[in-house]
């Protein structure tokens, strides 16, 4: 018998896929008007084949799935075994592009993507996509973080500021005498935008008996009379009693808070994760804490979101949205979930086994303010694996918060680097409890404060707010997967751009400007603003899980 050479076997196998190929040519051709078609080996599809207005679609499917897994013709498409039908216009863009438009099972959001309800373009889910998008996201971060744009911007920023911090502190010292002036919020912790507003907190000495109420009903008399401010913005009933001011001369807005104590810790804390990971950070720093040596800007994640929640409109507390403060803790939450960061509050000092706690007294209570503050060690004790880069990050945080995350039942909680229960908590959509109590708080959204275990930062969201909210979220992450079920005026006529234009108009798109989200006016808005994705009471919307 006459025993093949490899050589000739492997010639012998070329022709039987050669000829195999032909053949599924030859069948589409004959089968031009009935969709697509499947070759099939015994019980088992090999191959999917796709005639399309602009070529051939050839795709290789699961092997253990049968045709009916695949035949999906009533959706006008194949199916693939991760249960996700495609279209003519996503099959067309995989033949447009060709070799690069390989769905890419190594990239987890991509594998999460088409497990997900989210109706993915599996072409669009490849390196190539994901890094063209990491690339035009920080194109858009370096625009608007602070000291972004052009180069010495940076310096300027910071002297503007400079100057309007020392007015601030000079003004309060002399209307409070003994009181200290200490500057919180993003331009500390380095997650700031370029028009990022200036946070102060006021503290008095021990055995000084003003309220926050009437701290900023004295000091907003005093800057009425006299002051560089244009304006004075009292909101001594605000839930936190506030005093807002712009300054004339250089437009730059302040709050300013009183014994508002763990604001130093908590904005410490948020300093401390941007430091930790340049996915966790993107911004520029205006002034070095203590013990902690903060670099110009990087990459990140956090001022993308906060870009992107500011150009929707939904960062406006007074309007019933969660604060910026309250979207960080969001974004850290998430990484630390995905193990791109730990909790630094379960975290020992470097050298030390045991957590220790730290107890901060005020007159409101005492808090744990403990946590790891040696990011210049943490590689000692912690290290991530995660290699996702920011555009994967994004869409799988768009994702998260749009779609999967329970907000029914869980509690986003950075202290403990995972979701907690509401019930662990108390806390719950229908009843109401914590410090404010009175039958009035519920609980539709939890972000539990990493100091202030009572406060849930995001208590005054209601549930059309939130059902809103999320809506602007599930649009985004199918803008960035390419969705097939987006309405006209959110998809893109995609198909025929090629990988770095795509991501670039993805990210214009989904950046692109909204009116401010109002309370009690958002339903109907919502629903043309999403194309319907999101109802009212949409407890499901075309088969994706809101929220109840
Ligand atoms: N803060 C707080 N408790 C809240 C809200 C805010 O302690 N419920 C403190 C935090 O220290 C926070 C600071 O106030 O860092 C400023 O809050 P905010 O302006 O919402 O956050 P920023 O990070 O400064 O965001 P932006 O850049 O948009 O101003
Ligand atoms: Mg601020």
């Amino acid at each position: 018998m006459h025993m093949q050479s490899v050589q000739e076997r492997a010639e012998a196998q070329s022709q039987h896929e050669q000829a195999q190929y032909t053949r599924g040519h030859q069948r589409i051709a004959s089968e031009l008007d009935k969709g697509y078609i499947m070759e099939r080996d015994s019980e088992e599809v090999t191959t999917a084949y796709g005639l399309l207005p602009h070529g051939l679609f050839i795709g290789t499917p699961e092997p253990s799935a049968s045709a009916a897994d695949y035949v999906g013709r009533e959706n006008g498409g194949v199916q693939s075994a991760a249960g996700v039908v495609r279209s003519d216009a996503d099959m067309s863009a995989a033949v447009l592009n060709g070799s690069e438009a390989q769905y890419d099972p190594s990239i987890p959001v991509a594998e999460e993507l088409l497990k997900s309800k989210l109706r993915s373009d599996p072409a669009r889910l490849n390196r190539r996509y994901f890094d063209a998008l990491s690339k035009s996201i920080l194109e858009v971060v370096q625009q608007v973080r602070m000291g972004g744009g052009k180069s010495g911007r940076w310096e300027q920023e910071r002297e503007r500021l400079g100057g309007v911090v020392k007015t601030v502190r000079m003004i309060i010292e002399s209307v409070f005498p003994g009181s200290t002036v200490h500057q919180v919020g993003s331009t500390v912790s380095g997650l700031a935008l370029a028009d990022a507003d200036l946070d102060f907190t006021v503290l008095f000495p021990r055995g000084t008996n003003y309220t926050a109420v009437q701290c900023v009903e004295r000091l907003a008399g005093a800057l009425k009379l006299d002051g560089p401010f244009g304006e004075v913005k009292p909101l001594p009933r605000a839930k936190v009693p506030i005093l807002k001011l712009k300054d004339m001369a250089t437009g730059i807005r302040c709050d300013i808070s009183f014994g508002n104590e763990l604001a130093l810790h908590n904005t410490k804390l948020l300093a401390t994760y941007a430091l930790l990971d340049h996915r966790v950070r993107q911004m520029t720093v205006f002034r070095e804490l203590p013990s902690i040596s903060l670099h110009p800007p990087e990459s990140d994640l956090v001022t993308s979101v906060k870009h992107w929640v500011k150009r929707k409109g939904i960062n406006f507390p007074v309007m019933g949205h969660p604060s910026s403060y309250c979207y960080t803790l969001l974004v850290i939450n998430f990484l630390q979930r995905r193990n791109v960061i730990p909790s630094l509050q379960t975290l020992p000092p470097s050298g030390s086994g045991t957590v220790p706690e730290r107890l901060l007294t005020t007159s409101s209570g005492s808090y744990n303010v403990y946590f790891h503050n040696e990011p210049d060690r943490l590689h000692e004790i912690w290290q991530t694996e995660n290699e996702e880069t920011v555009g994967e990050l994004l869409l799988a945080f768009f994702k998260d918060f749009g779609t999967e995350l329970d907000f029914v039942y869980k509690v986003s909680s950075v202290r403990t680097g995972g979701l907690l229960h509401k019930a662990e908590k108390n806390w719950s959509k229908d009843s109401a409890n914590g410090r404010s109590g009175g039958g009035r708080i519920k609980h539709w959204m939890a972000v539990e404060d990493p100091f202030d275990l009572e406060q849930n930062l995001s208590s005054s969201v209601d549930r059309d707010m939130l059902h809103a909210i999320r809506g602007h979220f599930q649009v985004a992450s199918k803008i960035l997967c390419g969705a097939t079920d987006l309405p006209a005026s959110k998809s893109l006529g995609l198909e025929t751009m090629g990988t770095a234009a795509l991501a670039r108009a993805v990210v214009e798109k989904i950046c692109e400007e909204c009116e401010p989200l109002k309370r009690g006016g958002v339903s109907g808005r919502s629903a043309a603003a999403f194309g319907g994705g999101v109802g009212r009471r949409g407890r499901k919307s075309k088969g994706i899980y809101l929220g109840e």
